[in-house]
């Protein structure tokens, strides 16, 4: 198969560009924001002509969910206008395209998990251009998946894990949002969620395109997660000493954009259509020694 990346060195887009090399009969081509930026119609146009990809996986977004509240024209062109660009081009030259979007596509009153049929209502800029980007991907391109995710933290780029750590050597204590609730996931487990349905595509089997869900278990609060981040980080040797850590409620951590209270995605369908499990977020973290460089 041969696959274009664009945004390859986001915390997804640096675990799929590792990951596939690791496999053989794949030609590569992984290009970042200068390499290739998504918002310019012509530039897609002309690296899809060139390089004649079987699948796009499109891992480029504007992901700063707070400063997408001022930068909206940004949002929008990053996350709407490059997805319909890159899914116009694969729909021109019989490509397919592997989208990744949001659990904040959803409001997060639901009581329970949020399966990929449920009622979309986004509560910011970010979701709202995330849903707009599903919405053009499904539009213009016949063989399209979009896999919405969640709290994603690796190796490489920043993420709440990192953000933790830092924070925790330099606070003695520390205030995390208790009352929201998701599921971690370990951005590795979605390179190879992407690849696993790339091969199945490429070896012409039967698939359903259209939206599945893909993020980890156990779902917890923020708090419950900054709690295992930093029992983890102990008992690995990574830090000497664990912050004091306090649950508060969103209102006493005001921010620009408002985030779903709930966003736990069921995973069922990815599972069952593809064998993908929710990712094992709590064995991921056990490699943590890596995301304290
Ligand atoms: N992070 C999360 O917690 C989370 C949660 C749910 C869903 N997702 C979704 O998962 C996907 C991957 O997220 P991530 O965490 O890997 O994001 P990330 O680390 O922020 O990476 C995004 C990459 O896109 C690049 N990019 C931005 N604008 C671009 C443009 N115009 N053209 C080309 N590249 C551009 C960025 O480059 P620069 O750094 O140079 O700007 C960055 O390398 C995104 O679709 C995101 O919406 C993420």
């Amino acid at each position: 198969m041969r696959v274009l990346i664009t945004g390859c060195y986001g915390q997804v887009g640096c675990s799929l560009t590792e990951q596939l090399a690791k496999g053989a009969n794949r030609e590569v081509l992984a290009l970042d924001r200068d390499s290739l930026d998504i918002t310019n119609q012509e530039a897609v146009n002309a690296a899809v002509i060139e390089f004649k990809p079987t699948i796009i996986i499109n891992a480029a977004a504007h992901t700063a969910v707070d400063k997408a509240e001022e930068e909206v024209e940004l949002s929008y062109a990053i996350n709407r206008d490059g997805p319909k660009y890159l899914a116009q081009a694969a729909q021109d030259v019989g490509a397919a395209i592997l989208h990744i979007s949001t659990d904040y596509v959803f409001e997060g009153n639901k009581v329970g998990e949020y399966d990929e049929s449920d009622i979309t209502n986004p509560q910011s800029v970010y979701g709202s251009s995330k849903l707009a980007g599903e919405i053009a991907v499904a539009e213009v391109c016949d063989k399209h998946i979009i896999l919405r995710t969640a709290w994603v933290f690796g190796e490489n780029g920043n993420n709440f894990v990192k953000t933790m750590l830092r924070l925790g050597a330099t606070h003695n204590a520390l205030s995390i949002v208790g009352d929201q609730f998701g599921g971690p996931t370990y951005a590795v487990d979605i390179a190879k969620a992407l690849i696993q349905i790339a091969e199945r595509i490429s070896q012409n089997d039967k698939i359903e395109y259209g939206i599945y869900h893909l993020s980890g278990l156990p779902h917890v609060s923020w708090y419950e997660f900054a709690e295992t981040i930093f029992d983890t980080a102990l008992e690995k040797g990574i830090i000497k000493k664990k912050p004091n850590l306090t649950s508060i409620i969103t209102e006493q951590y005001p921010t620009p954009a408002k985030r779903p209270s709930n966003s736990c995605l069921n995973t069922d369908k990815i599972t069952n259509a593809f064998s993908i499990e929710a990712s094992d977020w709590k064995t991921a973290l056990n490699k943590i020694q890596a995301y304290t460089g």
